[in-house]
């Protein structure tokens, strides 16, 4: 009989619960949703009303809360969204104190609870908290990834195909860089059907669309008011879990420890990686114009910054 993997997912607020909703559809993984002691009942009560949904939607996977790591032990692959959302005019930076001290606590406990898991960082400010979450672990680093790529994609994706009236499911690309509003995205390595998009869409249009991705956290925090999006974040985070459980060697953008790769030195930032069952299992440098390079390493740049004002 095959073992069933287990996915924990630290947080179980509104990016969690909802990553919990779409692994457990796909019949993923057992799930196991862990929040804070003050919050006792919630991520009890949430995967309790998740799991009454399995006959209704007829998937057969084991969903508990708790909020006590012993329920996570032995996880497969942890998901770290524990932290505080950003809130209108806030930037993702200002999490950066307080969520570093959530992410270290968290994965201290999940390095003691889990040693063999799969980290997949969700925490703002992304690249910084997955730096966090690999330090304080002291895993290999292919096996500490950072949620942001598959999203910006998602909506530079998403947006593309309403421009040009088209599927989504036609739409290929890759952003690289850091999660913010530094994100470099490659028109060049944009297609639609095969087709390169800047020969479908003028340079002007391009354009507006790339501003609109980069700043589309933002967007959805100025509609939502109190919160910040958890739909298609969740659901980028189920993409990359299930590449990793179903060992499928997807290519996808990931805030991935980047050594000699890139000339980056040793942060993790978004670029092209291999998911597969070890984790990251190969990061793809691609070929960058000396515009495209500058971009990057600003925002790498920008990640080296934040990183060198927190303490851990
Ligand atoms: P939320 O406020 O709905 O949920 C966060 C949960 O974390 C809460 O239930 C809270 O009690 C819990 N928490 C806080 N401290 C904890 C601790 N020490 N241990 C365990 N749980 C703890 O927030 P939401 O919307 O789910 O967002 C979560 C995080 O993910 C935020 O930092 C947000 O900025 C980030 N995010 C990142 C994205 C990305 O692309 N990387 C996309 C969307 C959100
Ligand atoms: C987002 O991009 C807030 O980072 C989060 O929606």
């Amino acid at each position: 009989m095959m073992k069933r993997a287990k996915l924990t997912i630290v947080g179980a607020g509104n990016v969690g619960a909802t990553t919990a909703h779409w692994a457990a559809a796909k019949e993923l993984a057992d799930v196991v949703l862990v929040d804070i002691p003050a919050l006792d009942g919630v991520p009890q009560g949430k995967s309790l009303d998740l799991s009454q949904a399995a006959p209704i939607e007829g998937f057969d996977v084991h969903i508990t809360g708790a909020t006590a790591y012993e329920a996570s032990a032995d996880s497969d692959i942890v998901v770290i969204t524990a932290g505080l959302p950003r809130k209108p005019g806030m930037s993702r930076d200002d999490l950066l104190a307080k969520n570093a001290e959530i992410v270290k606590a968290v994965t201290e406990q999940v390095a003691r609870t889990s040693p063999h898991a799969i980290l997949i960082v969700v925490s703002n400010p992304l690249d910084a908290m997955v730096y966090v979450a690999h330090k304080v672990s002291g895993f290999p680093a292919h096996r500490v990834i950072g949620m942001a790529g598959v999203l910006d994609t998602a909506r530079y994706r998403a947006f593309i195909a309403a421009e040009l009236n088209v599927s989504v499911e036609d739409i290929q690309a890759l952003l690289m860089g850091g999660h913010g509003d530094d994100m470099v995205p490659l028109p060049r390595y944009t297609s639609v059907g095969g087709i390169p998009l800047p020969e479908l869409l003028p340079a002007d249009k391009i354009d507006a669309i790339v501003k609109r991705t980069r700043n589309g956290g933002a967007e959805i925090v100025g509609l939502l008011k109190t919160g910040s999006a958890y739909y298609a974040p969740s659901a980028a985070v189920v993409q990359m879990a299930e590449a990793i459980i179903r060992d499928k060697k997807r290519i996808l953008p990931c805030a991935a420890h980047c050594g000699k790769e890139y000339g980056v030195g040793g942060y993790f930032v978004g670029v092209p990686a291999k998911l597969g069952s070890r984790g990251v299992e190969e990061i793809i440098e691609v070929k960058l114009t000396a515009e495209e390079k500058t971009l990057f390493d600003g925002s790498v740049e920008h990640v080296r910054q934040l990183i060198k004002s927190i303490r851990i």
